[in-house]
């Protein structure tokens, strides 16, 4: 059967602060058990041979969090670049952040250049971890760009195609299944442009239970969709 395997998995991962609610944690417990399932799902997909896997690890409207939980998510993203080295070249998976680099403090940025560059030639897989991003963001910035574009070769000829190229996802393909855990039901200004077709699968699991099976249940589950991208088959 055809698209057994999608090629980009993309997952919302939210329930982390419910996790740590239910058992009289900080939310914060909740974050660094949630990058078990961070780990897990990426070895997972790697086993799979899912090409690309990204996360939506912190949006644009999470800097409007309490500062505490804000510095805990960025400390969280600091430890992780530093602990998993090993594991993303044991596992020949490159990483890539794609947002809004310059709301990240220069250290992160730092360290994230670093890694990016350490593992750019790894070719198992690429975990795309996306960073102060919105949809809505991306998609402005994009037309910002072609404009600048079109303001400097105004005979520039494009097609709806080339907007694409101006996205922070440029030369990455679409996701084709999106999954949001913790029964939540929308796309939260995630990949608004680049989702236009992805299947979606919402899980009532909290991100912090969702691990290997959940993530080869999930492959399963797609595995059942006709994908008609508004055609008739
Ligand atoms: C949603 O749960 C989760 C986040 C906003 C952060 C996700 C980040 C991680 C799992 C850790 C770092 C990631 C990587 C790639 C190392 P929530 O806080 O919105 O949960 P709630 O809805 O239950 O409050």
């Amino acid at each position: 059967m055809e698209n057994q395997i999608p090629t980009h998995v993309s997952i919302i991962m939210d329930g982390n602060g419910r996790w740590a609610r239910e058992r009289g944690l900080e939310r914060v417990k909740g974050h660094v058990e949630g990058v078990k399932s961070v780990r897990a799902c990426a070895e997972e997909a790697v086993r799979q041979g899912v090409k690309y896997l990204s996360l939506f690890a912190f949006s644009e409207e999470n800097w409007g969090r309490p500062r505490e939980e804000v510095d805990a998510l960025m400390q969280l993203m600091m430890s992780s670049i530093r602990d998993e080295v090993a594991t993303l070249m044991d596992n020949g998976v490159r990483f890539v952040v794609l947002g809004n680099r310059e709301r990240l403090s220069a250290t992160l940025r730092t360290a994230i250049a670093a890694l990016e560059k350490r593992t750019e030639k790894n070719g198992a897989m690429t975990l795309i971890v996306f960073l102060s991003y919105s949809g809505k963001w991306d998609i402005f910035q994009a037309a910002r760009k072609m404009a600048a574009e079109l303001a400097r070769d105004p005979s520039k000829e494009l097609t709806i195609n080339d907007f694409d190229q101006y996205l922070v996802t440029a030369g990455y393909p679409d996701p084709d299944l999106i999954i949001r855990t913790s029964g939540e039901q929308r796309i939260s200004n995630y990949l608004l442009w680049q989702g236009a077709y992805s299947e979606f699968l919402f899980v009532e699991q909290l991100w912090p239970d969702f691990r290997e099976e959940s993530f080869r249940r999930a492959l399963e589950e797609y595995a059942k969709r006709d994908r008609r991208y508004g055609k008739v088959k």
